[in-house]
């Protein structure tokens, strides 16, 4: 457990450092991509420089423990169950990475007490000055609470494959978001594409569906070929930009973090500063 002297030099050094850039990313369809998508570009980002926190939201089957091969001691159910701090669930994760896991056992984050979620955010409030970034990956589809907890975030990252039923299922999702939360910034990344055609004919096929039947834009993060080394690496354990860095899918995987990168850097010219814990805060005690 952090004591109170622990708790504010922590706050001390945060003092003037801006907050991190929360994203969660989501998908339609299970099983597209999220989970090696997020820890693998949560990789991409750290080895470009950055602090990552990468956050396994997906509660009830949280895996990204699973795929990084390290079983973190405590995960997200230790603070729930078990009222350990966030800072003591915290574990190192691969190329530099720090991770919450997701454990499995809660049925939903979603419907907690008052009093735990409050210590959560004023748990999250402490160290969210020190990163950069924090990358939620959430389960498939998404719930009517969990809805809530996605629009509090800054930005999200949307998965599909070129699969029409996870085609349908991403606009569906980016259809109730849009109508909850007409700003809400989306990213669209394309996993599983055969070739730089299909990848870039589906990205443009919802985009075009976004244009004109929701009026809203997306930003084009790319495509993710469907490789045989990310079997591998999951059956090992091990990321699949650790496992094979050479692969036609972890060079692409850099592509879309530079990308990104680029996407924030011109936004930022722009951009308020983060304001997800307000956001949270708000959704909370109006539940
Ligand atoms: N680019 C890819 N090439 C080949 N196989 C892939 C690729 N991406 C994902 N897979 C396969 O799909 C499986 C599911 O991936 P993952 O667990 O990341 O999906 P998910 O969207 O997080 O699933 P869930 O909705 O259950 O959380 C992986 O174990 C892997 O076998
Ligand atoms: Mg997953």
């Amino acid at each position: 457990m952090m004591d109170q002297a622990q708790n504010l030099r922590i706050r001390l050094q945060q003092l003037g450092k801006p907050a991190a850039k929360t994203l969660a990313v989501v998908s339609g369809k299970g099983g597209v991509g999220k989970s090696n998508f997020s820890l693998n570009f949560s990789i991409a980002l750290s080895k470009q420089g950055h602090s990552v926190l990468l956050f396994d939201m997906d509660i009830g089957m949280g895996n990204i423990d699973i795929l990084m091969g390290r079983s973190s001691r405590y995960s997200i159910v230790d603070f729930f169950e078990n009222r350990m701090d966030l800072g003591d669930i915290v574990s190192e994760g691969p190329e530099g990475i720090s991770v919450i896991a997701g454990g499995s056992g809660l049925a939903t984050l979603f419907e907690m007490e008052e009093s735990r979620f409050s210590s959560f955010l004023d748990q999250l409030d402490t160290f969210i000055h020190q990163y950069e970034y924090i990358i939620f990956d959430m389960g498939a589809g998404i719930t009517r609470e969990s809805s809530q907890f996605i629009l509090c975030v800054d930005e999200l990252i949307v998965i599909t494959t070129p699969e029409p039923p996870a085609i349908m299922d991403a606009y569906s999702v980016m259809k109730y978001l849009t109508s909850v939360k007409k700003d809400m910034p989306f990213s669209l990344v394309c996993n599983r594409v055969q070739s730089e055609k299909e990848g870039k004919e589906t990205i443009q096929r919802l985009s075009n569906a976004l244009q004109k039947f929701l009026q809203k834009e997306i930003f084009p993060l790319g495509f993710l070929p469907d490789d045989r080394s990310v079997t591998a690496a999951v059956t090992r354990q091990i990321p699949f930009s650790v496992y094979k860095p050479e692969s036609a899918i972890s060079k692409a995987i850099n592509e879309v973090a530079l990308r990104f990168e680029k996407g924030q850097k011109e936004q930022n010219l722009t951009f308020s500063k983060s304001n997800f814990l307000g956001r949270l805060k708000s959704y909370i005690l109006g539940r």
